[in-house]
């Protein structure tokens, strides 16, 4: 399994902040927004990983991941979107990273109370996905569910209400995805849509969709960065961590502290 972190796009609900820096770099209570996708995919024993960034402050991103696993068995890359086309552009842009394996992509912006490992780690084929009862699923991919729970339909922001079952910034699919990524036409708003490689694999009947209970945030606007940051406090997130980052994280920061004593010698 490779892992993906999409962590592009240009987060203009976020501007000013994002003038100088990338949303993914943003503080979520204690550490970087970015550790907490990263920790999801380390979590569920993924070893190899790609980091897709916008190019604005792609430097930003190498300064702080560019070395921080190298003694801890994880390798990351490193990709350029120039253009944000779309949350399906991950399996295009990622090919021949992916190389013919299965891959779980996941929002640079998307934080889990729940460890989602074992659905990572048990998955075999088709689609994986994980979906969680919202307030307002006019702004999110919804997935519909008939009376015995199977999945019959899903809608990327539908305007008429079908259900409140958004699906998360969490994909798992095997590597058939980057064929059908290319195979997509751009919607309305001129992406190609991750909502529209769920359908294929639902058509194909082989679309898993696994409802989760537990917190599900993403930090896209001020209000749900600042909730994130809470509720990350509140429920203990940050202790989630699998140790192998939470050393990686302890390490760099040792190392930047020496770094900033030699510079006042
Ligand atoms: O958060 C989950 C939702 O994410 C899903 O329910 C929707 O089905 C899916 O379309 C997406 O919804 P949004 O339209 O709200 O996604 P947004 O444009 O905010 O992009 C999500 C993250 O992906 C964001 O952190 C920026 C990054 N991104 C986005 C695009 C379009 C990229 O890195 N590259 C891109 O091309």
């Amino acid at each position: 399994m490779k892992g993906i972190v999409l962590a592009g796009g240009t987060a203009t609900r976020l501007f000013p902040l994002t003038a100088t820096t990338s949303k993914q770099l943003l503080p979520v209570y204690d550490r970087q927004m970015i550790f907490y996708p990263l920790n999801t995919l380390i979590k569920a024993g993924i070893k190899e990983i790609l980091v897709i960034v916008a190019p604005d402050h792609s430097g930003q991103f190498l300064n702080l991941l560019g070395s921080i696993f190298k003694n801890h068995g994880i390798s990351l890359f490193f990709e350029v979107q120039k253009i944000p086309r779309g949350l399906a552009d991950a399996f295009i842009l990622g090919e021949n990273f992916i190389a013919g394996d299965n891959v779980a992509m996941i929002l640079g912006d998307n934080i889990y109370e729940d460890d989602l490992s074992e659905s990572i780690k048990n998955f075999k084929s088709g689609g994986t996905v994980f979906a969680k009862k919202v307030k307002d699923p006019e702004r999110f991919g919804i997935v519909e569910f008939d009376k015995d729970g199977k999945a019959i339909r899903v809608v990327e922001k539908p305007k008429k209400f079908i259900s409140d079952y958004a699906l998360t910034g969490l994909y798992v699919y095997d590597s058939r995805v980057s064929e059908i990524a290319k195979s997509l036409t751009p919607s309305d708003r001129g992406e190609i849509e991750i909502t529209d490689i769920n359908k294929k694999y639902l058509e194909m009947g082989e679309l898993n969709v696994q409802k989760i209970e537990g917190e599900w945030l993403d930090a896209g606007t001020f209000d749900s960065l600042l909730e994130a940051g809470n509720v990350v406090k509140e429920k203990e997130i940050y202790k989630n961590f699998d140790p192998l980052i939470d050393k990686a994280i302890a390490d760099f920061n040792e190392e930047l502290k020496i770094i900033a004593k030699k510079r006042l010698l």
